[in-house]
């Protein structure tokens, strides 16, 4: 299954970013806790080069917790400051403040070797589209900011958020990149609702699904949906469409209304706490 999304909107918006880099001394980028490898653009990479880091692996409260401890000592490890977070709960905000001045102490020290005292960290908040950027910067100034959205047609302007004395926040719209490396890195983004769904097959990516979790987490399909993790992928979506009373007019199976219904459990975490990807 190819899955690859790269609208006129985000070559755009990538743009802005390019231009936006040189007033910001750190990049805060959310990565989704259930597949951190995968939403990590390197287009990012490439734009915070020479910058300071900070890692936040969101939606972590929809992750394996001990798969989310792995990948937390994974960026320690590579010398990155990393935090477990679930935005939409408010959980893991405390420690925000402290990592910020961590990530950028090398910064702070050569500002002060200058003379300059107090001046704010300025920090572009990036992320691929739904990792839950709006929602972390709305829990982070404890506010809904004004959504100018990935919207095609609505001019962003800049928006700086100012935290407190200390930080100002730069919002950005979630982008993707041109090729993904390879077809599992589109479908884990495809999973997580990260790709428009109008483009996608949703048969076709719940059956890859339905394909993973019985290798990486088995019992999981049988104990939401009763089904044997030995029949095939496509007869477990006509089971679950059966149970469901997932029907098209006329009485016949609606195959995609149930894959859709499967993809959604997995998303909202009803699937139980999974991860798709290791360290
Ligand atoms: P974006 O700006 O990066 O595009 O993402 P946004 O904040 O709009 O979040 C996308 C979806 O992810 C929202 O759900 C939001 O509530 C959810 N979300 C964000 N952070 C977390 C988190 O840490 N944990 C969990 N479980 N969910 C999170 P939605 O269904 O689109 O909206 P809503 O019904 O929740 O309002």
């Amino acid at each position: 299954m190819q899955v690859q999304w790269y609208p006129g909107h985000m070559t755009k918006a990538k743009r802005m970013m390019q231009d936006d880099i040189k007033l910001i001394d750190l990049v805060i980028e959310l990565l989704d806790a259930r597949i951190p490898y995968s939403s990590q653009n390197p287009d990012i990479d490439e734009l915070a080069k020479g910058k300071s880091r900070l890692v936040l692996l969101n939606k972590s409260d929809l992750a394996d917790p001990a798969r989310n401890e792995q990948w937390l000592k994974h960026y320690r490890d590579m010398g990155r400051v990393a935090l477990l977070l679930d935005s939409k709960n408010r959980k893991g905000f405390a420690p925000i403040s402290k990592s910020i001045e961590e990530a950028c102490r090398e910064k702070i020290e050569r500002d002060r070797k200058r003379g300059i005292v107090n001046r704010p960290v300025r920090a572009m908040v990036v992320g691929i589209p739904n990792v839950g950027k709006s929602t972390f910067i709305n829990s982070l100034t404890k506010k809904a900011s004004t959504k100018t959205g990935n919207r095609p047609g609505v001019t962003k302007g800049k928006q700086w958020i100012k935290l407190d004395k200390n930080v100002e926040l730069l919002d950005t719209p979630g982008i993707l990149w041109p090729k993904f490396e390879n077809e599992a890195i589109g479908i884990n983004i495809a999973f997580i609702g990260s790709i428009n769904d109008e483009i996608l097959d949703e048969t076709d990516l719940a059956i890859n699904l339905i394909d993973r979790l019985k290798k990486d987490y088995p019992g999981v399909i049988y104990n939401r949906y009763e089904a044997s993790e030995e029949d095939p992928a496509a007869a477990i979506i006509g089971s679950v469409a059966k149970k469901r009373g997932c029907l098209k007019k006329g009485g016949e199976i609606d195959h995609s209304k149930a894959a859709n219904a499967i993809l959604d459990d997995f998303r909202s975490g009803k699937l139980g706490k999974i991860t798709l990807e290791l360290p």
